[in-house]
């Protein structure tokens, strides 16, 4: 018989998707021959009363997954010969919408593994359209801290857009994370990214969402025909946001995860990056990245080489359940005895 995959290699949550959702799903599977009218706005309207700070629907924009807000983003903003600039290594998405739109990609490296603002803003020039920062970053999972970003964002010229990738948010147990609808609120030129992937377990719904100032936001609309999701993914993602016992659930795995992960880690002598995200990231490897992910694929554990991040010298290894963790950490120990 074959093994089941330990699947650590893309950041999805192992809990599964949140039970409320899915019993949404199976309640209306009948209505997929229906667009959806008045959802995407319902969903605006309770994600607004979550999201708080003044946030209303109308300053939301729902996408298929927030890689697509991030697409529509890019697409309103980005003419050829606009400067994107973003740290090194980040989310790969940037990188390659930038270049689709043919704008210039700027990059800056990072400093001991965290974004560093004082190097970005240096980076900065007439042509800069946006920036790119990914909060916590994927795949170093550091976090900028509220204090310091505010400051970077009011030293930043009128014409930068800054674009906040807060998919890992939720995972997050330092205080000074940033609040980033009061940044919103406060005028700064920002759009924050979310997703329904991660807490909620929601990957393959394809639900994510942005909000930013007003004039922004609609133009940011302005890509879309009706709607970039289906019926059911917005009544799913609206039972998801009453299900606490799934978040609960979902979090504590996160944290529990991590930690087991850095104890365990830390036997088998190898380094890691600790992180406020969804997965935890090894580096100064004993062994060649490529190879370990190779050797640890055959033992049906997936986890994921970081040179699509531009990160060619480490690993990425996602927060799974206690059981994955545990498994996975046999397998590493196995190739690297
Ligand atoms: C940093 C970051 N941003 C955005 C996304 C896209 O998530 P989704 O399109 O599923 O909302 C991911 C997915 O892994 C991610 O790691």
């Amino acid at each position: 018989m074959e093994q089941e995959l330990i699947r650590l290699g893309s950041n999805e949550n192992l809990l599964g998707p949140s039970p409320k959702a899915l019993e949404v799903i199976k309640n209306n599977a009948d209505q997929l021959h229906i667009y959806p009218v008045e959802e995407d706005w319902q969903l605006a309207e309770k994600l607004s009363a979550k999201i708080g700070a003044g946030i209303t629907k109308e300053h939301l924009l729902i996408g298929n997954g927030s890689a697509d807000v991030i697409r529509m983003i890019v697409q309103t903003h980005v003419m050829p010969g606009d400067e994107v600039l973003f740290p090194l290594p980040s989310f790969a998405i940037y990188k390659r919408l930038t270049h689709v739109h043919r704008g210039v990609i700027v990059n800056v490296p990072l400093k001991d593994h965290h974004i560093d603002l004082e190097l970005l803003l240096g980076a900065v020039t007439e042509k800069t359209k946006l920036i790119f920062l990914c909060n916590p970053n994927n795949p170093t999972g550091k976090i900028i801290k509220h204090e310091p970003l505010e400051q970077f964002l009011k030293k930043l010229p009128e014409h930068v857009l800054v674009v906040i990738d807060e998919a890992y948010c939720d995972f997050v147990e330092d205080p000074d994370f940033p609040r980033s609808a009061e940044l919103v609120a406060n005028g700064h030129n920002v759009i924050v990214t979310r997703t329904f992937s991660k807490l909620y377990g929601l990957a393959s719904l394809r639900v994510g969402y942005g909000f930013g100032h007003l004039e922004t936001m609609e133009r940011v609309r302005s890509t879309r025909h009706v709607s970039e999701t289906g019926i059911v993914a917005y009544q799913a993602a609206m039972a998801a946001l009453t299900d606490e016992a799934h978040e609960v659930n979902s979090l504590e795995m996160t944290i529990n995860g991590r930690n087991y992960l850095y104890q365990e880690l830390d036997k088998l002598g190898l380094n890691y990056l600790k992180s406020e995200a969804l997965f935890v990231t090894l580096i100064d490897l004993p062994m060649p990245p490529a190879q370990l992910v190779a050797e640890a694929r055959k033992h049906n554990l997936i986890i994921r080489h970081t040179d699509v991040f531009d990160m060619p010298e480490a690993v990425r290894i996602s927060i799974g359940r206690q059981e994955d963790l545990e498994k996975a950490v046999a397998i590493l120990g196995q190739i690297l005895k």
